[in-house]
């Protein structure tokens, strides 16, 4: 037998009530906050990677899905959609109708990283990126918007976490010194960190490896060395995150595993997962879009990871997707042909509804209606037929009461109401 290829998953029925539960709850709250969705290819030159995320991160290291297009180029699975976005809004022009621009997007995202729980080789994000505007304020409204989304989840034990990593006035001094503090405890540090210290020491603050960590426990910390600008665009997203009471940890080791940022990095974290603890991630790139060839243009965003918000809603139990509201449970020959008649009336009526065709018993059909979830099951044999009605069992309360073959559709839409509006009732006779 031919298997998933090792860190992909396949997202069953019984798991998909929990996926469209957060997608749909999420493009909501992104409607209500000016977002609009865009929708990207999952490949992209590796050029684009390279040059946002950063030749000397673990995700361009190491991690892209990476093979040739066609001539010369070299193709990449995208590993994050910030850069494919920023790409759209310089390639589309999107600047020029509007520099200031709130994009979303869902979709897949490709890591050649160790599978374990929680991180995949291919997992989902929901990604917002706001281009075109430089209010700190606007970095404390999308953390505000994660909390509320997560909260509308009912996904508690979080917590944010913060820092600041400067721009290109003040972050240059702060990674000499960073350099040299760390070249005087250089051998506690791993291969990867003593490459790194030199060229990209920031990346050093971010190393798990516990000698790495034991290396950067004396560091110095670049909220100390912010220029007045960073100090201030810092002190605002704090105060506005105050004002919101929203929670938030300052964590000066937080640097995140991507390039581009600059000011505002963030991160919320669960302790409701293992070691993949991170739900979501940001920060403002503000130098990204003329990185890339576009205007100068200050950028903000996040990703969500679902994969991660889904692990914790399954946690509490199967989150099912669609159940058939009534299951049709035909006996006989004319029953049969008459479910079929039945069936596509009440689906084209919008009610959800499964047919059983094979000429089973009711025990079977029975059984089978119960696997299936259904709130009601429609009996008909030839003797329903010949009094021209058939009998809708609520398998709840196990009531059953019997509809005239011409009202079905009617009949049971008002008993699907009646079990909405009161979920416990029992079904009532009707005509
Ligand atoms: P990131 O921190 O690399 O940021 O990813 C964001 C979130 O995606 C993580 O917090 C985590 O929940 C989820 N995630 C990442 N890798 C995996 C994995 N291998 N398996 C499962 N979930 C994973 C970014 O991607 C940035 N582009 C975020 C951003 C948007 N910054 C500005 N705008």
């Amino acid at each position: 037998m031919i298997q998933l290829v090792r860190g992909f998953k396949d997202i069953l029925p019984d798991e998909i009530g929990a996926w469209n539960r957060i997608e749909k709850t999420t493009a909501d709250l992104l409607a209500s906050f000016g977002f609009s969705e865009i929708r990207l290819p999952i490949l992209e030159k590796t050029e684009l990677f390279r040059r946002s995320i950063g030749e000397m991160t673990d995700i361009v290291e190491k991690e892209m899905y990476t093979f040739p297009g066609s001539r010369d180029e070299m193709l990449t699975l995208r590993p994050e959609a910030t850069a494919s976005v920023a790409r759209a809004y310089i390639q589309q022009r999107l600047y020029a109708v509007d520099p200031i621009q709130k994009l979303y997007t869902i979709g897949p995202m490709f890591r050649k990283e160790r599978p374990q729980k929680g991180r995949y080789r291919q997992f989902y994000q929901i990604n917002a990126e706001v281009f075109g505007i430089e209010s700190p304020l606007v970095d404390a409204q999308l953390i505000v918007m994660l909390w509320s989304l997560f909260k509308r989840l009912e996904i508690f034990n979080l917590s944010v976490h913060i820092n600041s990593l400067g721009c290109p006035a003040c972050r240059p001094e702060f990674k000499n010194l960073l350099s040299g503090n760390l070249s005087s405890r250089g051998e506690l540090l791993c291969a990867d960190c003593q490459r790194r210290r030199e060229k990209n020491p920031l990346r050093v603050l971010d190393c798990k490896v516990p000698s790495c960590q034991d290396a950067i426990a004396g560091a110095p910390v670049m909220s100390d060395f912010l220029c007045q600008a960073c100090a201030r665009h810092f002190d605002s997203v704090k105060r506005a995150l105050n004002q919101q009471e929203i929670p938030y940890i300052i964590n000066h080791r937080l640097v995140r595993g991507l390039d581009y940022y600059c000011r505002t990095a963030f991160e919320i974290q669960t302790t409701q997962l293992g070691t993949q603890n991170a739900v979501a991630g940001g920060g403002r790139y503000d130098g990204l879009v003329e990185a890339l060839g576009g205007p100068s243009m200050p950028a903000v965003g996040f990703a969500v990871g679902i994969d991660r918000l889904v692990d914790i809603l399954l946690q509490r139990g199967p989150q099912p997707g669609s159940v058939p509201d009534v299951f049709i449970a035909p006996l006989g020959d004319e029953a049969i042909r008459r479910s079929f008649e039945w069936s596509c009336a009440l689906s084209l009526a919008d009610i959800k509804t499964e047919a059983d065709f094979s000429g089973k018993s009711l025990k079977a059909l029975m059984k089978r209606a119960d696997r299936v979830g259904a709130d009601f099951v429609l009996i008909a044999g030839d003797q329903e037929l010949q009094n021209g009605s058939v009998v809708v069992r609520n398998m709840k309360t196990k009531e059953q009461t019997s509809v005239p073959i011409d009202k079905i559709a009617r009949q049971i839409k008002e008993l699907i109401t009646k079990k909405i509006r009161n979920p416990e009732a029992s079904s009532q006779k009707s005509e």
